[in-house]
């Protein structure tokens, strides 16, 4: 089996937000494939960051694929204004898309964006299979290791049962983790699978974030069948 290539993705939230533009060039510029950003409403998850008007102006200063992470109430509300504004990703919660998640993903594929789907640690990975295996599928789960809502929190391994059931389930899927990843924790996240890693605080944290990132991204491909 060809192993799915590593990306990994800095969160933005862990960022200086007075200079993100230039974050997210160092971010590129260390090695980073996409940016992390994380939308929240204060609704869906107690904290409120930034909506499509930072990123619309973060997209004049940068080609990178934005990897949108929508922690919001209403995700079908936001289709269109973040693709307008450049998102390439978009990626919401099950939590909140049990009716109308065919729509929304359609809705995002017209839209120009890639479509993803999140869900938190209370929320069983059943619930995700109808999204991957549809006519319409998301092309990627973001498994949370952490409650949504804020960087820095400590990375909860039991998640990992999650990685590896979609892992066996589906070997060519994009599969991401969020919350708590770093070099003392990929490797529990990298050999159950996952290849898409969001990293804050330990990314931006770091006296040299470039050597995380290649860290990171060295542990996913190490943890890949090699045939
Ligand atoms: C939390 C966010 C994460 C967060 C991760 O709700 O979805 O993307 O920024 O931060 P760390 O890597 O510090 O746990
Ligand atoms: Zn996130």
């Amino acid at each position: 089996m060809v192993g799915v290539s590593p990306k990994i993705a800095p969160s933005m939230l862990s960022s200086d937000f007075a200079n993100l533009a230039a974050e997210a060039k160092r971010m590129i510029d260390l090695g980073a494939n996409w940016l992390h950003m994380d939308i929240m409403d204060g609704h869906f998850v107690p904290n409120l960051t930034i909506g499509a008007p930072v990123i619309e102006s973060l997209r004049k200063h940068t080609n990178a694929y934005l990897d949108c992470h929508l922690m919001v109430t209403n995700p079908m509300d936001y289709v269109d204004q973040m693709a307008k504004a450049g998102a390439s990703g978009f990626t919401f919660h099950v939590e909140v898309a049990k009716e109308n998640w065919q729509e929304l993903v359609e809705k995002i594929k017209s839209a120009g964006m890639r479509p993803g789907v999140a869900l938190k640690p209370g929320t069983p990975v059943e619930q995700v299979y109808p999204l991957v295996e549809g006519t319409n599928p998301v092309e990627m789960v973001l498994v949370m290791t952490v409650e949504p809502g804020f960087g820095g929190q400590k990375f909860m391994p039991n998640m990992m049962d999650k990685v590896r059931a979609l892992r066996n389930k589906y070997p060519t899927l994009d599969i991401e983790v969020d919350g708590g990843l770093g070099p003392s924790t990929i490797d529990a996240a990298a050999a159950a699978g996952a290849n898409c890693i969001v990293a804050g605080s330990s990314v931006f944290g770091a006296p040299e974030p470039g050597d995380v990132i290649s860290f990171l991204r060295a542990s996913v491909k190490k943890a890949q069948p090699s045939t």
